[in-house]
């Protein structure tokens, strides 16, 4: 293991010094765009102003002879674009494919200094994230890159997760993780061929009773996965994220999906389509009248400690420190949405 000392130093001569404390931006949804087509690029200013990050999908999903075209759409777009407070993400492919390293050299060498982050798939241990990291390094060296360019890992293979300790705590330049529930459900042999969700037959059926129908409860095939990786992110102070969700006609699932994942402590999750956009901002900003009893035990206990009662609900260090969890998220919100700033009274 690196001393600590070492481990925040740059990796190359003239790189910038990495984060010891993640930038806060808020990041309820992470908008996919397939870069190579012409019409969406010319819509990305607009996308801009709705979403929290706008991403560049160079990887699955973009057809093959399409990913020279859709590396060049991406710097294209970063710069023709303001981006202002969205963020501006690119997919890379995988490390294990002929396109990656064109990808992070030209794009470091066109856009370093408008990237945020670089999406990286199918990480599956901290050696990916090393090389990666001494890469960035080099790159942003080579082109007087200012700030430091942080790496998100898709956790999308058995061996991710296995190791998804390791990998969140590789690098200074790790900036968060999403579960991809398609790539790891073929990877561990999932008999389902859903883009995420639940599944009918993952289920649990209550004792028979005569004459009463059995009680069958579904299941989440997903619930061992997001906890593990939210908890690996949290102790490292980095994000977790919920991934895609594939089926764009069912909202309420998708909506379900999202939410059980915010509530286990994900920050945000992928928005494939634009209309889980409004899902995402719905689900991701916390809820209104959650957020003014937060403020309530907070100004009921102004030092964080000790012991109060509100509505009958003990109030004591802890809730202190879950209030805070949502009032924090809630002053972030506000500051980009005028209307939930005007509803949380913040
Ligand atoms: C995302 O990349 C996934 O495989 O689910
Ligand atoms: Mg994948």
């Amino acid at each position: 293991m690196k001393l600590a000392r070492n481990f925040y130093r740059p990796l190359a001569i003239g790189a910038p010094e990495p984060y010891r404390e993640l930038p806060v931006r808020l990041e309820r949804m992470i908008h996919f765009v397939p870069p190579h087509i012409e019409k969406v690029r010319a819509k990305v200013p607009d996308l801009a102003r709705d979403v929290d990050v706008v991403l560049g999908n160079l990887e699955d999903a973009i057809p093959l002879d399409a990913k020279e075209a859709a590396r060049e759409g991406f710097i294209a777009l970063a710069k023709a674009t303001d981006f202002g407070q969205t963020g501006l993400w690119t997919r890379i492919n995988a490390l294990n494919s002929p396109w990656v390293l064109d990808d992070l050299t030209r794009i470091v060498a066109e856009v370093g200094n408008k990237l945020d982050v670089v999406m990286a798939p199918k990480i599956e241990g901290p050696w990916d994230i090393h090389y990666l990291d001494q890469l960035l390094a080099q790159l942003e060296a080579k082109h007087q890159v200012c700030k430091p360019i942080l790496i998100h890992a898709i956790l999308e293979t058995a061996e991710g997760v296995k190791n998804v300790e390791a990998i969140a705590a590789a690098s200074p330049r790790m900036h968060g993780m999403s579960l991809g529930p398609a790539d790891l459900a073929a990877s561990r042999a999932m008999k389902t061929t859903r883009v995420g969700g639940g599944h009918p037959d993952y289920k649990v059926v209550a004792d028979p009773v005569e004459g009463q129908p059995r009680a069958i409860a579904q299941q989440d095939l997903w619930h061992y996965t997001i906890a593990k990786m939210v908890d690996a992110c949290a102790a490292n102070g980095l994000k977790a994220f919920y991934g895609p969700f594939g089926d764009f006609s069912d909202a309420e699932a998708c909506e379900a999906q999202f939410r059980n994942a915010f509530l286990l402590g994900c920050a945000g999750a992928w928005t494939l389509h634009p209309s889980q956009i409004g899902i995402a901002k719905k689900v991701y900003s916390p809820d209104v009248a959650e957020v003014k009893f937060a403020k309530r035990i907070l100004e009921a206990m102004p030092d964080g400690s000790g012991a109060v009662m509100l509505d009958g609900k003990m109030q004591d260090d802890a809730t202190w420190k879950q209030a805070k969890v949502i009032v924090d998220l809630a002053r972030i919100v506000a500051a980009k949405d005028p209307e939930l700033a005007k509803a949380y009274d913040l």
